[in-house]
């Protein structure tokens, strides 16, 4: 079956859907985007992925391309016409087209929307993240404005890259002081030897994952001990556990930092049981 994206208005074949060459997203990395999960059909967590778009673009000022119900309605579409049951959701925002120039456009420069829709083998993604993964630590390098989730990602794209030539799937990165912010493309949490789940406090440093939230609520419901601060890599280093969490990973157990086991470089029953028991708490909208 061939996929279809929503590109600014209509629906194309995906693959030789386009936009025009002077897309500010394209030339200046001047958008944002969003990652939904979809399972059974259905989003998972819509509205708090859908909140943070709306603050992420408030916060570059770019305009909205479209109201809450419209935008809902091309996700579901998307979804439809790509026959996805579980697999992932992906939105973009752009300022739009206009002859290049750092400045803003003319204000009446309308957004650019793509929106795309893809599948993934549930049992497949299930195993691979089951048996745990690898991650290295980098120095952070990337703008304080890490809490708006914007399209430029050269830094993310360089960091995992650099972790998958080093046989690992994630790369933490380290602030000035020791501590670590967050993965390359997920957030990072640890699980002490007291067996305090541990993750950085979203106020600086970090994307506020939308799993990052759920996994926080669901912890805390099924009475696990939790605290929000910082953690060095010695610390992670040292834990009974450590775990990424993301749209797109849900939970995936961390069985080693920079070559060092996590534990005893298994997947960790704490991470274990968040990862199955995630949906149970994930809200799920009707498709
Ligand atoms: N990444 N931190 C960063 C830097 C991220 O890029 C992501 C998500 C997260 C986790 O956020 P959430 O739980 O809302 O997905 C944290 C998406 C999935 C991506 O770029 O593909």
């Amino acid at each position: 079956m061939s996929r279809i994206a929503y590109v600014n208005g209509r629906y194309l074949p995906h693959a030789g859907a386009a936009v025009h060459i002077e897309d500010r997203g394209y030339q200046f990395a001047d958008g944002v985007y969003e990652v939904c999960e979809v399972r059974d059909g259905a989003l998972i967590d819509e509205e708090r992925h859908l909140a943070r778009l709306w603050r992420s673009l408030r916060e570059l000022a770019i305009r909205a391309p479209m109201g809450e119900g419209a935008l809902k309605l091309v996700l579901r579409e998307t979804i439809r016409r790509n026959r996805v049951r579980d697999g992932i959701v992906y939105l973009q925002v752009t300022r739009g087209v206009a002859r290049r120039d750092h400045y803003f456009p003319a204000p009446d420069t309308a957004p650019a929307l793509v929106v795309t829709a893809r599948s993934a083998d549930r049992a497949k993604v299930n195993a691979a993240a089951e048996a745990g993964v690898k991650v290295i630590t980098v120095p952070e390098n990337r703008w304080p404005r890490v809490d708006i989730k914007t399209i430029g990602l050269l830094p993310n794209v360089l960091v995992k890259q650099q972790a998958k030539e080093a046989g690992a799937r994630e790369a933490w990165y380290v602030d000035a002081d020791g501590r670590v912010t967050e993965g390359g493309s997920t957030n990072a949490w640890i699980v002490t030897g007291e067996g305090v789940i541990v993750t950085r406090p979203a106020e600086s440093g970090i994307l506020r994952g939308v799993t990052r939230a759920t996994v926080l609520e669901a912890a805390q419901k099924l009475q696990m001990r939790v605290e929000e601060r910082a953690f060095t890599v010695e610390e992670a280093k040292a834990a009974k556990e450590a775990f990424n969490t993301a749209a797109t990973a849900i939970v995936t157990p961390v069985v080693a930092i920079d070559g060092s086991p996590v534990g005893d470089g298994r997947p960790g029953p704490v991470a274990l049981e968040l990862r199955r028991r995630f949906h149970e708490f994930a809200a799920r909208a009707a498709g």
